[in-house]
């Protein structure tokens, strides 16, 4: 059995890297927090036996040798870096939980055939450069040169993070791991939503993951003065956005499964007394079926065209990732069943609304996700929280679900 309480203890120390006085974390990638989120997680992969490397996009990985060493790794992970002011589980309980499942084959001396690598992924959630999965890209071999051009809101791009960071952004191309070497991709995250606290129990099988699309959106008009210009004389750009949130919401809501969120918006010049003449804002939009997003989209984006037209209003857009959903294979879904199966837990199959690195893999092997119960279905907040015996029974079910990954892989 592995064990809960080491688990619990370190997801609190490494809770206070980049710790905010909400209680909640801002670690943004190739900061000194997620340095210090990283060299505390080495220390646990060492602690847990693992032989720890950094590769050249600065994912962490520890690995654990199998008795073929030229077979396939079982890769388990998830991220340290958050959002900003995020919750102190969303990746944080991935990366745990997987050296958690480590160290207990360590120190009940199981030999797996092969070999099983724990991995904290480099920038999952893209907070600092909106764009993300940099890590798991590069370990794809999708991360490009063009990529790296992403700037974060003080013009800074990812490939002049990377090298104050001590990376080499020319180097990117040696992270990534050949087709056939991983066997495939295990994560346990939180749910992030409501399905399992509504149905009582603590532990879920992801059937897959719905992908975004973020956009930014630039609306321009004139400014002008606030107490002089007669309404029907003003190109205000604000007025211009607000309308196209409303439809934002409008078009994902009439799906009933897309989502659609603003989050960012940014308004110049941005006086009292000034009328606004450029807003941009962020798009971020999902759906678990790629054709519904894409269709919900060009809906949004032919309204906001129509809505500046008439306003007398310029508009631009521009794609800032886009990614496509991915099925969990059947294969490691089978496994996590058994797994839940053995302990007792009726298996909840649900898919996942929010994005995970498993995304990137699945076209290198075969990726799976165990899903546990999200208090209130909060994340993304200091708020989010999930208790010590469920994240333990998740842990274990990543441990059963690893060992018969790492035993009997051969089938695949
Ligand atoms: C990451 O958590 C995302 O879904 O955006
Ligand atoms: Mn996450
Ligand atoms: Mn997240």
């Amino acid at each position: 059995m592995v064990d809960g309480g080491r688990l619990w203890l370190r997801l609190s120390e490494l809770a206070e890297a980049g710790k905010q006085e909400s209680g909640g974390v801002t670690r943004l990638s190739f900061t000194q927090e997620e340095r210090a989120a990283k060299d505390l997680v080495a220390s646990y992969m060492q602690e847990a036996g693992l032989t720890v490397r950094e590769d050249a996009v600065g994912n962490l990985i520890g690995r654990r040798e199998g008795k073929d060493p030229d077979a396939p790794a079982v890769l388990i992970g998830s991220h340290v870096d958050s959002v900003i002011d995020g919750g102190n589980f969303d990746g944080p309980l991935g990366v745990l939980a997987g050296i958690e499942v480590a160290q207990t084959m360590e120190e009940g001396g199981v030999e797996t055939d092969l070999a099983v690598e724990v991995v904290a992924f480099t920038d999952e959630e893209g907070a600092r450069f909106s764009f993300g999965m940099i890590g798991s890209r590069a370990l794809a071999g999708t991360l490009s040169v063009e990529d790296l051009k992403h700037e974060d809101r003080e013009s800074v791009s990812i490939a002049e993070a990377m090298r104050a960071y001590g990376l080499d952004p020319e180097k990117i191309g040696e992270a990534t791991r050949p087709r056939g070497s991983m066997a495939a991709y295990l994560e346990l995250h939180i749910e992030q939503g409501r399905v399992l606290e509504n149905e009582g129990l603590p532990v879920g099988v992801v059937t897959g993951i719905a992908a975004p699309v973020w956009r930014s959106l630039v609306f321009k008009g004139d400014t002008g003065h606030a107490g002089t210009t007669p309404m029907q004389l003003r190109r205000d750009a604000l007025a211009a956005a607000a309308e196209a949130m409303t439809v934002i919401e409008a078009e994902a809501s009439a799906t009933g499964s897309s989502v659609g969120t603003v989050g960012r918006l940014g308004v110049e010049p941005g006086g009292i007394n000034v009328i606004p003449g450029r807003v941009e804002l962020s798009l971020d939009l999902r759906d678990i079926d790629e054709a519904t997003r894409d269709r919900v989209e060009d809906r949004i984006l032919e309204r906001t065209r129509e809505l500046c037209g008439r306003r007398g209003i310029g508009f631009e857009t521009e794609v800032l990732q886009r990614m496509v959903p991915v099925s969990c294979s059947g294969r490691v879904r089978s496994a996590v069943q058994t797994a839940c199966g053995e302990l007792g837990l009726g298996p909840q199959d649900l898919a996942s609304g929010a994005a995970h690195d498993g995304m990137q893999l699945a076209g290198l092997c075969p990726v799976g996700m165990i899903f546990i119960r999200s208090r209130d279905g909060v994340s993304h907040s200091p708020d989010e929280y999930s208790s010590e015996e469920d994240c333990e029974v998740g842990t274990e079910v990543l441990y059963r679900t690893a060992l018969d990954l790492a035993v009997e892989v051969r089938g695949f």
